[in-house]
């Protein structure tokens, strides 16, 4: 694109914003004139068209989008597009026509080169590898292109994915089209607010989202870009936990969102889905700990993918111990998902010493002090465990001494802690430790 067209781009995009639409329409016409094959500016159009109730032409702007990404195999955006003329329109039996043609090319029609000015989206980052344990279930699923290409066609390798519909069978693919809404938002507009309990996952048609979280020092740590048919807001349905990170617009992005009633109609019916959407994330958690834990925070990035990978990982419901008092320590344990309750019994009665959440350690007390468990671990919901054996976290100590280090004063902590509240100086409340 000349630079020219980029500014005029970035000039209407300006107005959008500024909610100078009939302006934003005007200077998007203008790019238009010069490059009838802007999609993206065509999108915009309709967009505007449809703000301003223009609802005739906004639909003529989506057609135009839709037919071409249609052709040209990017499937989702143009869903996308004929969505968007359904919201305006839901008799509009042209789209429903061009929706059914959509299946079936995802069922199996060769896709072409994306048109003239276009750049490809970037494939699903391929997350870092999962640790495992001897028959721990982690899902196998492949992340295989969704549109299958004739074997004398080898597929280019930007062709987009819909990884999450790729298994569904047409008509709950049709199904689950027809109740996803559309969502558009402006650059920087918060998509998810971590800590928030709301229950809807999105699909990017167009666009990008930055996702952040807040570390255990309170700082904003950017975890992932996200852009043209990946998804997210799966972890919270899956954990049923509130919003693990936030999700912010950075640029306009176009979205699907599925509420949680019907991915839970689709899931049950199609178990596949759940797979991949289990397999992100868990994935998903397992890098953002690495990214905030202060455990790792002395290791390099090849430090920490290679410690995460000795890790054995357990899924375990709630009410279910892990460690006892008075048993041996076997390992570190770092609760990947969920929340557990540490408790210890004076003279038979049981008190309860802290609540530990996602990125936690526990474990390592009678690993450094090489005494019986001193308190009994138990889930309070369902939870994701890793545990590091006995074994492994000596040799990774001895070649990590600022691991040690960190692990020893954590430890300190905690004893005196535990002290304060077996003296009856301390309590473990609602509200967390309240002085007595
Ligand atoms: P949820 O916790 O429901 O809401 C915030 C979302 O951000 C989360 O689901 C994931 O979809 C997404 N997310 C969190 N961490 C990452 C990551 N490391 N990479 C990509 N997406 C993430």
């Amino acid at each position: 694109m000349s630079d020219k067209l980029r500014k005029l781009k970035d000039d209407a995009a300006g107005l959008v914003v500024k909610g100078k639409l009939d302006k934003a329409l005007e200077v998007y016409k203008v790019v238009l004139e010069q490059d009838p094959n802007d999609l993206t500016a065509q999108l915009k159009c309709g967009d505007i068209l449809r703000k301003l109730d223009r609802g005739a032409e906004a639909i003529g702007s989506y057609t135009k989008v839709a037919e071409v990404y249609g052709a040209d195999g990017l499937l989702l955006k143009a869903i996308a597009a004929c969505k968007l003329i359904l919201e305006i329109d839901p008799q509009h039996t042209a789209t429903q026509a061009m929706l059914a043609d959509l299946y079936a090319k995802k069922t199996g029609r060769a896709a072409t080169a994306l048109p003239a000015g276009f750049t490809a989206p970037p494939p699903v980052a391929a997350p870092p590898p999962l640790p495992r344990a001897a028959g721990d279930e982690i899902p196998t699923v492949s992340d295989e292109e969704v549109v299958v290409v004739e074997a004398e066609t080898p597929p280019p390798p930007e062709l987009p994915t819909i990884p999450l519909f790729s298994d569904l069978p047409k008509n709950a693919f049709i199904q689950l089209l027809e109740q996803m809404r559309m969502r558009s938002t402006l650059p920087g507009e918060v998509v998810i607010r971590e800590g928030d309990v709301d229950t809807s996952m999105f699909i990017i048609s167009h666009g990008k989202v930055k996702i952040t979280k807040t570390s255990e020092k309170g700082s904003e740590v950017i975890l992932a870009h996200l852009g043209d048919g990946t998804f997210f807001g799966e972890m919270a349905l899956l954990s049923e936990a509130p919003r693990s990170a936030s999700v912010i617009a950075a640029e306009e992005t176009l979205l699907f969102e599925v509420s949680r009633d019907v991915l839970d109609q689709v899931v049950a019916n199609f178990p596949s889905v759940k797979n991949i959407l289990l397999k992100f994330y868990r994935q998903r958690l397992l890098s953002n700990l690495m990214a905030t834990s202060p455990i790792f925070k002395p290791l390099d990035g090849e430090q920490r993918k290679s410690l995460v990978e000795k890790f054995k990982s357990r899924e375990v419901p709630a009410n279910e111990k892990i460690l006892e008092e008075g048993q041996k320590g076997d390992g570190l344990y770092m609760l990947l998902a969920g929340k557990v309750e540490v408790a210890k019994k004076t003279d038979g009665k049981k008190q309860v010493l802290a609540h530990l959440k996602e990125g936690d350690v526990f474990g390592e007390m009678s690993l450094l002090t090489n005494q019986p468990v001193s308190a009994s671990i138990k889930t309070i919901r369902k939870s994701i465990i890793l545990k590091l054996p006995r074994k492994t976290f000596s040799e990774i100590v001895s070649t990590h001494p600022q691991l040690l280090a960190h692990i020893s004063e954590l430890s300190e902590e905690r004893a005196k802690t535990t002290q304060a509240i077996l003296a009856g100086q301390l309590k473990f409340g609602d509200d967390g430790l309240v002085l007595m």
